[in-house]
């Protein structure tokens, strides 16, 4: 049984963030039960999750009121949560009406899959919506293995100490039998919060005892579901789109970059490294267009809202300043693209830019690899600062802050000679093949079910 708050459109076509892209195949593959939020409010939801048949897997959504909504999802999520977590204290906002409304959706979590679950189940919670839910289900007698895996980073110590409730959210995640991050630098950051506040010590390499209970905790890097995409790039229909999308760019070379519009993913800062190309060196005018994606996001929250307006002042200022009658620089869409779409930009691009300035993973990175034709592989461009960049060192590493620098790096990647593009992307691609999303949710469930019957006294 998996909860998360997002659950994937039972389309199945349209993309809606790293999270529900990577655990769709690990379920399509073991079958189960995910449980998520709906995406839409109503006035008195029912206490219990509507069923929807995914095909193997059954996916059970709740409502939430529109209160909830806006304390939950947009006040302590993404106003408090996500900031913090993405070291981003200066946008943070704390408010304690909001970690009350974040408490009362976990509570009505844990009741919608107790209706649905029996006391042995496996329980895997998703990021930090969640943090309080496995604690929720142990005090109503569930037995089984419950795990958590933070998909976003866990930032250093005293980062997350701005918290109000940190203390709290910490004693939380104890209450699971393994708490799982993308990184060992973020089991790291935890491991320190817990022992700085003298909230517990570390009993091993991968347990740490709070209060009464020993947790395991440990780095298990998300993969992306390489050989899937690989093979929906490679396939005829997807080859199509992609010859539409050079055949119509305006210039021989396209650099892709897709995200959600969020200020973690240094979309401006990639901006004026394009300027900055063309500033240094005008020849490449016309010879390279940056293809932007920047799925809508958050739109409630104002600083979600604001970056979209920035963003089209930045792209159409360089425009204006660079194009020419029959090139544009930038070309910025503000849509949701399908997986097919992504696919095709990927595999036609040169370079994939995928510069966060902070990034739990990003799954992008893994796609862009995964798309390429092994006889023309294209360039990856990716900031240090991905976690994604930990198991791709055959990679541009760039610091998306340091314009002039990735600017340098953007050139040498546009002009990168055949054989050195095809040693990069084949190092990066043997990893991937083998360090896929099914390896990665058979590690955890599986480490899963051995903290369990291995948790020393635990309850
Ligand atoms: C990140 C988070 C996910 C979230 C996704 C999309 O990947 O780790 O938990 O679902 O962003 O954001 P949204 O707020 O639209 O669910």
């Amino acid at each position: 049984m998996i909860a998360s708050n997002r659950v994937p459109p039972l389309d199945g076509d349209s993309r809606a963030g790293g999270l529900a892209i990577a655990l769709r195949p690990v379920l399509a593959e073991r079958g189960g039960l995910w449980l998520g939020w709906s995406g839409r409010t109503s006035a008195s939801p029912a206490g219990r999750a509507r069923l929807a048949d995914a095909g193997s897997f059954a996916v059970a959504t709740l409502d939430l009121t529109e209160q909830e909504r806006s304390r939950y999802y947009d006040g302590m999520a993404n106003c408090a949560l996500w900031p913090v977590l993405h070291g981003r204290l200066d946008l943070a906002r704390f408010d304690y009406a909001d970690y009350t409304a974040y408490r009362t959706v976990n509570r009505r979590f844990a009741d919608a899959l107790l209706a649905e679950v029996g006391p042995t189940t496996s329980v895997w919670v998703h990021d930090y919506h969640l943090m309080p839910l496995g604690r929720m289900l142990r005090n109503r007698c569930v037995r089984g293995p419950i795990g958590f895996f933070l998909h976003v980073p866990f930032p250093p110590a005293e980062t997350f100490a701005a918290m109000p409730w940190a203390l709290e959210l910490v004693d939380d995640l104890a209450a699971y039998d393994l708490v799982g991050f993308q990184t060992r630098a973020c089991v790291q950051n935890f491991l320190d919060f817990v022992e700085r506040h003298r909230l517990g010590r570390r009993v091993g390499e991968d347990l740490v005892t709070i209060g009464w209970t020993t947790v395991r905790v440990g780095a298990f890097p998300v993969g992306a579901d390489t050989h899937g995409f690989a093979a929906l790039a490679a396939s005829p229909a997807v080859a199509a789109r992609a010859a539409r999308l050079r055949a119509t760019a305006g210039s021989p070379l396209t650099i892709a970059s897709v995200d959600r519009l969020d200020y973690s993913k240094g979309l401006a800062e990639r901006f004026r490294t394009v300027e900055t190309l063309l500033e240094r060196h005008p020849e490449w005018a016309g010879q390279a267009t940056l293809f932007q994606i920047a799925a809508p996001s958050r739109l409630l929250v104002p600083e979600y809202r604001a970056i979209q307006g920035e963003l089209e002042a930045l792209s159409g200022r360089i425009n204006a300043r660079f194009g020419m009658v029959d090139w544009t620089p930038i070309r910025l869409m503000h849509r949701t693209v399908d997986h097919a779409q992504v696919a095709a930009l990927l595999r036609a691009s040169r370079v994939g830019m995928v510069t966060p300035l902070r990034d739990g993973m990003n799954l992008v990175a893994k796609e862009f690899v995964a798309a390429q034709d092994p006889d023309d592989p294209g360039v990856l461009v990716l900031s240090r600062f991905a976690s994604a960049a930990e198991e791709l060192p055959t990679a541009l590493q760039v610091n998306p802050h340091d314009v002039e620098a990735t600017a340098r790096e953007l050139r040498t990647a546009l002009q990168m000679p055949l054989d050195e593009r095809r040693e990069r992307w084949r190092t990066m691609m043997e990893h991937l093949a083998v360090h896929d999303v099914h390896r990665w949710g058979r590690t955890f469930l599986e480490t899963l079910s051995n903290s369990r019957s291995g948790a020393p006294a635990n309850r």
